[in-house]
């Protein structure tokens, strides 16, 4: 998996290790910047949201941090990830102008690009139709292992039963693969 000048999603339930899976990631790219709504990746270059509920005033905040630290910025990092996404760009609402332009334009700006949520309808279907990489860990509802058994045949009957912190990677020609749990 090779998430240079990539976009990426993180699916997974409650405590399956997505967030332990971003801080590997982080890892592997000194430069980089995490929107770090819950002030969970201590030590890494993050940006603590003040506002952290989906409306007017976090989406602003968003807008503005993104364009200053990454979009606007010459010496931009090289990955951007965002948990917590589905706060800022829930199913069925517009985009916020600065995720819509880093979802269209990640490539072009020279960076990655990944959103984490727990549940595939809980997040803004562009950012997982379009992404190169869709990861995913431990999903048992109904309605998650049907959208991923429509999105590639026989994924989402894997997902229910992936032992604890494994995940599934989908590349961009939709094949995928198990992965064993990182090592932080
Ligand atoms: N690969 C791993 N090896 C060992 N422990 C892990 C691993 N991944 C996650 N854990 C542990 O499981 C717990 C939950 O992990 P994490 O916070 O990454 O989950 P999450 O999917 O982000 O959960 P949430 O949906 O609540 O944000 C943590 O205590 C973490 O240390
Ligand atoms: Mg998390």
């Amino acid at each position: 998996m090779d998430l240079r000048n990539k976009r990426f999603a993180i699916l997974g339930l409650q405590g399956s290790g997505k967030t332990t899976l971003a801080k590997w990631i982080l890892k592997n790219f000194p430069s980089h910047l995490v929107y770090d709504v819950l002030k969970e990746y201590v030590g890494f270059n993050r940006y603590i949201p003040k506002w952290r509920q989906y409306g007017l005033q976090s989406l602003e905040e968003l807008n503005l941090a993104a364009n200053k630290l990454i979009i606007g910025n010459e010496k931009r990092p090289a990955i951007f990830i965002m948990d917590e996404a589905n706060r800022y760009c829930p199913s069925k609402r517009p985009l916020p102008d600065a995720v819509l332009a880093l979802n269209d334009w990640s490539r072009h700006l020279g960076i990655s690009f990944g959103v984490i949520a727990r549940r595939p309808v809980q997040l803004n279907t562009d950012l997982i139709e379009l992404a190169h990489y869709i990861i995913i860990f431990n999903l048992k509802g109904k309605n998650d292992v049907e959208y991923f058994n429509s999105f590639v045949s026989g994924l989402g009957d894997q997902l229910p039963n992936l032992p604890k912190y494994h995940f599934i990677v989908v590349d961009e020609h939709r094949n995928y693969e198990i992965y064993a749990p990182v090592r932080l």
